[in-house]
């Protein structure tokens, strides 16, 4: 018997789903899809004002959301964040580690060392915090979902972009690797790879926005990936746009 209703209106109705990077962008689209899917979605990153309108626009829809604001560059504030969800919810059934920043425009020898470790601090070490922080409630609980939000650049070379890239190659390898360890608490992690999207993260100069991805495309594979039913998980997603932008 297929257990997947065929509304998924409600699939996640009593979870809790915390989203890094949510005030804007793909993060916000993703946080606004899994309320729609009925989880209570956790808002997290460093703008207080912008997570608390993208907070408003999902409560507006009729969806519930909660903001916590919270540096994933700093150990103690994504610490302090997880203690909050645990504390005002008492769980956590989705993490997703979208915050993230590019640094792109030069070759790696001008890099300036402090752009590498913001780029590596944030895109990479970050997430490794996020983990760290949250996934002793899921062992717990001995059930969760860790998505991943990587770059389709983590599986190509990146002129003039060599740190991002290497944050992203970083955090595919992390993504499978984090997956084996947990699989035996019942927890999955996927990582969602995605092609050049309509954001404010680059200019993605020379290519035409309306070609690109939408953040909801990518708020649209993560669904998927959290409505599939619990004893199997899609690992890996590469989203691209239909026409090259
Ligand atoms: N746009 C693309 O073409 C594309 C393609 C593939 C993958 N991605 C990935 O998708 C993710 C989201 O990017 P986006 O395109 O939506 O970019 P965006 O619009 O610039 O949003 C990035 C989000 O990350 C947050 N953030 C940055 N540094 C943070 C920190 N230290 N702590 C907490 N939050 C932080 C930002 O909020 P605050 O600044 O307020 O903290 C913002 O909400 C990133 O991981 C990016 O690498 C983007």
């Amino acid at each position: 018997m297929n257990t997947l209703s065929n509304d998924k209106t409600h699939f996640l109705v009593g979870q809790v789903a915390v989203i890094t990077g949510a005030g804007r962008g793909i993060g916000a689209a993703i946080a606004g899809s899994l309320a729609d899917l009925g989880a209570t979605a956790v808002l997290c990153g460093r703008t207080r004002a912008a997570l608390d309108s993208a907070a408003e626009t999902i409560m507006d829809a009729g969806g519930k959301a909660e903001v916590v604001p919270c540096d994933v560059t700093s150990l103690e504030s994504v610490e302090g964040a997880a203690k909050r969800v645990e504390s005002s919810l008492g769980r956590v059934d989705i993490l997703v580690n979208n915050a993230g920043i590019g640094g792109f425009g030069r070759p790696l020898h001008q890099l300036p060392p402090d752009a590498w470790d913001q780029i590596l601090n944030t895109n990479l070490r970050g997430v490794y915090f996020a983990i760290r922080s949250f996934a002793p409630m899921m062992i717990r609980a001995r059930s969760g979902h860790i998505i991943n939000i990587s770059s389709i650049t983590g599986k190509n070379p990146l002129p003039n972009g060599a740190a991002y890239a290497a944050s992203k190659w970083g955090l595919n390898g992390l993504s499978y690797s984090v997956a084996e360890e947990l699989r035996g608490h019942s927890i999955r992690v996927s990582v969602i790879c995605p092609g050049s999207t309509n954001t404010d993260l680059s200019p993605h100069a020379g290519k035409d926005p309306a070609k690109m991805l939408q953040p909801e495309d990518v708020a649209h594979a993560l669904a998927m990936l959290v409505t599939q039913s619990p004893q199997s998980f899609v690992s890996e997603i590469i989203l691209r746009p239909t026409q090259k932008p």
